[in-house]
């Protein structure tokens, strides 16, 4: 009896005591989770130890964006024997040593965790030397295993390399994205640290290719090197000291602001972090000065009293709390506010931009009837009706949404551009009447049922985005080769973005050439696209692209469609001819989806004739 009871009682409380401690590589594989997501966090915290080791040399090198190869080269002070090996222990660290020294941080690492979740997820060798020491120290790491430590020979500083990341957490690697992706988060990271210390020599190259190259300098030059030279002469300084804080850095004149939020940086004690408040403070202080749907670029540096303020709020650091953030607030808008009254107040200390704007015919002439009819000759007036005349979407052969529309009878004659390029059959045979353009915006279509109100910008970028969709689909489209190729000269994240798009834009007529140093060759352009304003479109392109780029959803080529279609529709506030009119309204009818934009805007309502009577009483 007993007996049994005893069995009972063992059976019952095993099969109740369920917690069991994880083996050490496990917790340590789970832990760097928090640390290391993907490639790009491992290269924040590597880059971020370089610094801290008081390094003024700093090399990036990835393989595979960062999935095969992360490798930080620096030439700060290195570590004894003994550190190096205590470096990979999890919660080992030389920045803090109590929890006081939490709140005086003026390093970028303080928690120890960085190089332990490394270790725990990737194949680490790290070579080190110090100064002081005649051999350096080779150690290899996998699993959070050292699997080998020896004397090597080694000049003053680190290089760790961390191969093959998440090799043994399947899991994670399925979960990276595209190495186009992957890769222009690491240049993210890149950006974020190389732009807070500019006294540091940084470079990065992806597959033996170098894609940054940042001599130390200023500020200035940091930002210009990185965000590209349109930046130069286009920086207005910020700068304001109070016992509390201080705040430097710059903000673009507004003529500068972007349709995408890229170009936006703030470092609290040169730590990059996000902060939507303190985003806001700046946006305010632009004010009326930018359109509503643009962003300012700027790079503002807060230095306070580490006593104010507390990082350790999120494992990437990048997240922090202020202690008392509407001062911060406030100082921040502020400080924008006053920088740019004071330039707008001295416009002649941009002197020579100011000339070159004043002389430009638009500004210095009255716009006579002579200047007008030579305005509606103009590149954008004449690429607007050649590229509607030269489609190729020769795989579709009805009209079927044109009869929708027009309703009964449908001239059987009536024909939209993409079947009869080069003619101006439509001018005969769309509806005799004219159409009618209401705030050079809306164009007013009459037919059997009532009339509709067509969007001009909504729908020829509903018909652009199919023509994109078609040529790439069928017949590509016709390249004209440029006389005169032009150079376009990126910011390297940029250049990163339209290297992986050049097979695409190939599809679509653009023949680009990268030429070295975030420079492209332009050989070629869509045949109906007019030359010589390459360089503007590429850039409007890229822009659209990035701003496309948060939504996961879409592929890459479906993202370039969309850049492409709304950077080349027609604006509304352009006035058409009638037979501009004529072919756009043919165009739209003819496409797949003629109702909404590609991205569901309508492209026109219809208002029916016998509603409006009945509005009428009648
Ligand atoms: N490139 C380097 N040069 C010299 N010492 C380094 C380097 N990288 C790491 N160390 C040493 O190894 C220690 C552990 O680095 P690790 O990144 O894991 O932690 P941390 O930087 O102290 O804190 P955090 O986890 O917040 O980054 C550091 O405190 C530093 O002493
Ligand atoms: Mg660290």
């Amino acid at each position: 009896m007993k007996t049994i009871c005893y069995f009972r009682a063992t059976n019952y409380r095993i099969l109740t005591d369920i917690i069991q401690l994880l083996p050490d590589n496990i917790a340590n594989q789970i832990a760097a989770g928090e640390v290391i997501q993907r490639p790009a966090s491992a290269v924040k915290e590597l880059l971020e130890n370089a610094v801290d080791a008081g390094a003024d040399q700093i090399r990036l090198l990835v393989n595979d964006a960062g999935k095969a190869l992360i490798q930080v080269i620096d030439n700060g002070k290195g570590m004894s024997e003994t550190d190096a090996r205590m470096a990979f222990e999890r919660h080992a660290t030389s920045k803090i040593k109590n929890i006081d020294d939490l709140f005086h941080i003026k390093t970028m690492g303080f928690r120890g965790e960085a190089l332990a979740s490394i270790a725990a997820v990737a194949q680490v060798e790290l070579k080190t030397k110090r100064e002081e020491d005649e051999t350096g120290v080779s150690i290899e790491i996998e699993n959070s295993v050292v699997k080998k430590q020896e004397p090597v020979a080694a000049v003053t500083g680190s290089s760790i390399a961390m191969k093959n990341l998440f090799f043994n957490v399947p899991a994670r690697r399925n979960f990276l994205k595209s190495n186009a992706a992957e890769l222009r988060h690491i240049v993210d990271e890149f950006i974020r640290v190389a732009m807070a210390f500019p006294e540091i020599f940084f470079s990065m190259s992806s597959n033996g290719q170098e894609v940054f190259h940042l001599e130390k300098g200023t500020l200035k030059q940091r930002i210009v090197q990185i965000l590209g030279n349109n930046y130069n002469a286009k920086l207005v300084s910020v700068q304001e000291q109070t016992d509390y804080m201080n705040i430097f850095g710059f903000v673009g004149k507004p003529e500068t602001a972007k349709k995408t939020r890229g170009d936006q940086y703030f470092f609290v004690n040169n730590r990059f972090i996000k902060s939507a408040y303190l985003n806001h403070a700046v946006m305010n202080a632009f004010d009326e000065m930018i359109a509503k749907d643009s962003y300012p670029m700027y790079a503002l540096f807060i230095d306070l009293n580490p006593a104010h303020l507390d990082i350790n709020v999120h494992p990437t650091k990048q997240e922090i709390k202020f202690e008392d953030e509407k001062i911060v607030y406030a100082f921040v808008q502020s400080a924008v506010k006053h920088a740019l009254a004071q330039f707008s107040i001295t416009p002649t200390l941009d002197f020579e931009l100011d000339a070159s704007i004043q002389n430009l015919e638009a500004v210095s002439k009255p716009l006579t009837e002579e200047r007008r009819s030579s305005a509606a000759s103009s590149p954008l007036y004449q690429t607007f009706s050649q590229k509607n005349q030269a489609h190729f979407i020769e795989n579709k052969s009805e009209l079927k949404h044109w009869k929708e529309f027009y309703g009964t009878p449908v001239d059987d004659k009536l024909q939209a551009s993409n079947f009869k390029p080069q003619t101006s059959i439509h001018e005969q045979h769309v509806h005799s009447s004219d159409l009618l353009q209401i705030h050079n915006t809306y164009i007013v279509v009459q037919n059997d049922q009532g009339y509709l109100l067509i969007h001009q910008q909504n729908a020829h970028e509903r018909i652009l985005y199919e023509k994109f969709l078609y040529a790439t689909e069928g017949k590509a489209i016709a390249t004209q080769q440029s006389l005169f190729p032009a150079a376009i000269e990126l910011s390297a994240a940029d250049a990163v973005i339209l290297n992986e798009l050049i097979p695409d834009l190939q599809l679509l007529g653009y023949q680009l050439e990268p030429f070295g140093n975030n420079t492209f060759v332009v050989q070629g352009t869509p045949a109906d696209v007019e030359q010589g304003n390459e360089k503007m479109a590429i850039e409007k392109m890229l822009e659209q692209f990035k701003h496309f780029s948060a939504d996961l959803k879409y592929s890459k080529r479906e993202k370039l469609f969309r850049s492409l279609a709304r950077q080349q529709a027609i604006k509304g506030g352009t006035s058409l001819t009638q037979k501009e009119m004529k072919i756009l309204v043919a165009d739209l009818f003819i496409c797949d989806t003629p109702n909404i934009t590609p991205n569901g805007k309508p492209t026109y309502t219809t208002f029916k004739k016998n509603e409006l009577d009945k509005m009428f009483g009648r």
